[in-house]
């Protein structure tokens, strides 16, 4: 009768049928979940931002960044070669200005020897083949810590873009690849990439912080330029919402018609939602920013044994890229590049 004779099926177990559909299969060796890897992170994924102080000789770590270090400009050309020896395409820089170079009009924006145009001639000079980026907003130079110029309390949009053109200019006359407008005025990138071309750097990329919000998570970094301490009150009046979405694909789209040849979103991790709508709504070269408050609580989480450096650091940079990411700027850059050449 059925179930029994040489030609019988197998008999199910006594809980019912195995599965026949098993993804586990896919797992079960280290070369299969190579083999079936939707997603890899590359040294070329990677941009580093690197913080500069005046001075010789300077190595300082940031308090609330560990492994990162304001570094002279002797001291970042050789941390930038290395960079550029691990395979990371782009040095991302930004100043510590003490405070008798911050003004209300922040003139040392536009100052051609500022130490950060004095580090990108120095940088291009010694290392030739890797992309500079420089962020244009006011706020490093800026006495009230504002992206913006700030008059009677407010930000006053128009007038703070031609200190930006100025920014601007200045930045791509040192030497800088990719300019980076990072103060979230209405109209900046179109007004600077006009001043741009006109004055002959057509071929200076913009990666326009298209996505930038109001966020708590940028604490670390202004202790880290000096920026922190002298802010009046905040910056939710240029900066985005965090509770908006819409808003940002507009955003993106008007930095897109107005010339920016690569948007980012900003900060990263908790925004992946933001990212993956930015990029299947533009399909352009899209970037996220792994924001200084993410790399300390990530660190901190590892200074007490909480979290494996490694694994933790690894795995939030493959999510960037999982989630429509081209690239990731991120504080943990050479410390990723390093373990992601290991075989
Ligand atoms: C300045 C600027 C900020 C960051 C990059 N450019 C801070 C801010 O907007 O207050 C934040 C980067 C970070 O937190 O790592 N416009």
């Amino acid at each position: 009768g059925p179930g029994t004779g040489p030609d019988a099926a197998p008999q199910p177990a006594a809980h019912g049928a195995f599965p026949t559909v098993r993804l586990r299969r896919n797992r079960s060796e280290p070369w299969t979940r190579r083999l079936v890897a939707e997603t890899r992170l590359t040294p070329a994924d990677l941009m580093w931002p690197l913080f500069l102080e005046d001075g010789t000789d300077v190595w300082r770590e940031v308090p609330s960044m560990p492994g990162v270090h304001r570094l002279s400009i002797e001291r970042a050309v050789d941390a930038v070669a290395r960079a550029r020896d691990l395979g990371i395409p782009v040095v991302a820089l930004f100043p510590h200005v003490p405070s008798e170079r911050k003004t209300a009009d922040c003139a040392e924006a536009w100052n051609p020897d500022n130490l950060v145009c004095r580090a990108v001639r120095e940088i291009k000079r010694q290392v030739p083949d890797i992309g500079l980026m420089c962020d244009v907003a006011l706020d490093p130079y800026n006495a009230l810590g504002h992206d913006g110029l700030v008059e009677d309390g407010r930000i006053p949009n128009d007038a703070t873009i031609d200190a930006l053109i100025r920014q601007a200019r200045t930045l791509a006359d040192a030497g800088c690849d990719i300019i980076g407008p990072s103060d979230m005025m209405d109209g900046r990138v179109g007004a600077i990439r006009r001043a741009l071309d006109a004055a002959g750097h057509q071929d200076v990329k913009m990666m326009a912080y298209s996505a930038k919000y109001a966020s708590a998570f940028y604490g670390p970094f202004r202790d880290a330029v000096g920026s922190g301490g002298f802010l009046a009150g905040d910056k939710k009046t240029y900066q985005m919402d965090p509770a908006n979405t819409d808003e940002a694909l507009r955003e993106v789209g008007l930095d897109l018609q107005e010339g920016a040849d690569m948007v980012m979103v900003k900060p990263g991790m908790p925004y992946l939602d933001v990212l993956r709508r930015v990029k299947d709504a533009h399909r352009v070269p899209t970037f996220a920013y792994q924001v200084s408050g993410e790399y300390a609580m990530m660190k901190a989480a590892v200074e007490r044994g909480w979290l494996d450096n490694r694994q933790v650091v690894l795995e939030s940079l493959l999510a960037f890229k999982r989630a429509g990411a081209d690239g990731v700027l991120t504080y943990a850059a050479v410390e990723a590049a390093e373990w992601l050449r290991e075989p």
